[in-house]
């Protein structure tokens, strides 16, 4: 349980909220839930919803709308790819999908060696520059734009060197 893991944390973030407005606390709670391991578990989850009074699908609808909330284990890098429609019409789909046979996986899936996992995202505003995606990980978050494959090979390379 979340409150009883980081009960002061939890306390000091309900607290800037009125009761009435619990829910708004939702960020900053999965924020909380997701610093240790990267992505939300669906304990987490359910205790977050149970805490605030709301449905473990609004929570989940919350996660799925931001791209820098989780409800996945993922590899040591998120790639992830813009392929809302304007980057769509600039080659994301084509990009996307070449990266993908490229490194193995599958959208959504993972590499051989868990470095990079690889997820389609809508719009993260950079629509004039695509091919783009965000890459992150626990040092942060890289915007790469105007990407090739094989510049996205190279990099991935250099990430895989860099571990080494
Ligand atoms: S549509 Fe891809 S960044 Fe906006």
């Amino acid at each position: 349980m979340l409150a009883e893991k980081y009960p002061q944390e939890v306390k000091k973030i309900l607290a800037k909220y009125p009761p009435e407005q619990k829910r708004s606390a939702v960020m900053p709670l999965l924020y909380l839930a997701q610093r240790e391991s990267g992505y939300v578990t669906k304990e987490a989850l359910k205790d977050i919803a149970a805490m605030l009074e709301i449905t473990s699908t609004e929570v989940v609808s919350i996660i799925g709308f931001y791209t820098l909330f989780h409800d996945e284990k993922a590899g040591k890098y998120r790639m992830q790819v813009c392929t809302d429609l304007p980057c769509a019409l600039r080659g994301a789909d084509k990009f996307l999908e070449e990266l993908c046979g490229n490194l193995g996986v599958k959208v959504g899936g993972t590499t051989a060696d868990g470095m990079v996992t690889v997820e389609a995202v809508m719009c993260l505003a950079a629509c004039d520059k695509a091919p783009m995606f965000q890459l992150q990980s626990a040092d942060g978050i890289e915007y790469h734009e105007n990407m090739t494959v094989d510049r996205t090979m190279e990099l991935v390379e250099a990430l895989r060197k860099s571990k080494a």
